[in-house]
């Protein structure tokens, strides 16, 4: 069995699908960098034994509220034997280079997914930017963490045909539902050592 430590955000739907439909892996903690209560109580309701919460507080450093975090994840590492993975799912925070570090000194995998078939589109307004490309296909990626935002290797990509009808609500639709239905498979094929196609 591997751990899962989902990194959050926002309302948590990502994080929902993987406490839903993961079946090997086992998300044990949830932390949020924010107070939005949406994946918070997502995780609660769930029971997941670790929910941490760390809001940047004014004039802190980036770097000391990231050490916040690191250590949060690190108390939550600490209570089990089995290796872990941490999953981030709508986190909305650039990790640093010794973050990163930290963890791979550890050998504990740090993975994301990113609404669009980079590395086409990296960072925020997805949509509106695959409307104003008019690309043909959109789609889904999940990736490792690398300190290039958004540019770590691809696991797993999954594409949808864009069509006239489209607008910034539809794609995002089309995009969550990919994300929810993939993303447990493939941190399921992760944590068992295998490669997720379909
Ligand atoms: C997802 O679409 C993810 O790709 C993006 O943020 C969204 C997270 O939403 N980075 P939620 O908080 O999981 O509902």
């Amino acid at each position: 069995m591997t751990n899962v430590i989902v990194l959050i955000s926002g309302e948590g739907t990502t994080l929902q699908s993987l406490l839903d439909s993961c079946k090997v892996a086992k998300v044990v903690g949830v932390v949020s960098n924010t107070s939005c209560v949406g994946g918070i109580t997502r995780s609660v309701l769930a029971k997941v034994p670790h929910t941490q919460v760390f809001i940047k507080q004014e004039h802190e450093s980036n770097s000391s509220h990231e050490i916040r975090i690191l250590r949060g994840i690190d108390s939550i590492i600490s209570n089990y034997t089995e290796p872990t993975i941490i999953v981030l799912a709508g986190f909305m925070q650039i990790l640093s280079p010794e973050f990163l570090q930290h963890y791979a000194d550890k050998d504990i995998q740090i993975i994301n997914i990113h609404p669009s078939l980079l590395p086409k589109h990296k960072g925020l307004n997805t949509y509106k930017n695959v409307l104003a490309s008019g690309d043909d296909c959109h789609g889904i990626t999940i990736h490792y963490v690398s300190p290039v935002v958004d540019g770590g290797e691809i696991i797993f990509q999954k594409a949808f045909y864009v069509t006239d009808a489209d607008n910034t609500t539809s794609l995002k639709e089309k995009t969550k539902q990919l994300e929810q239905y993939y993303y447990p498979n493939v941190v399921d094929a992760l944590v068992i050592g295998k490669t997720y196609t379909n």
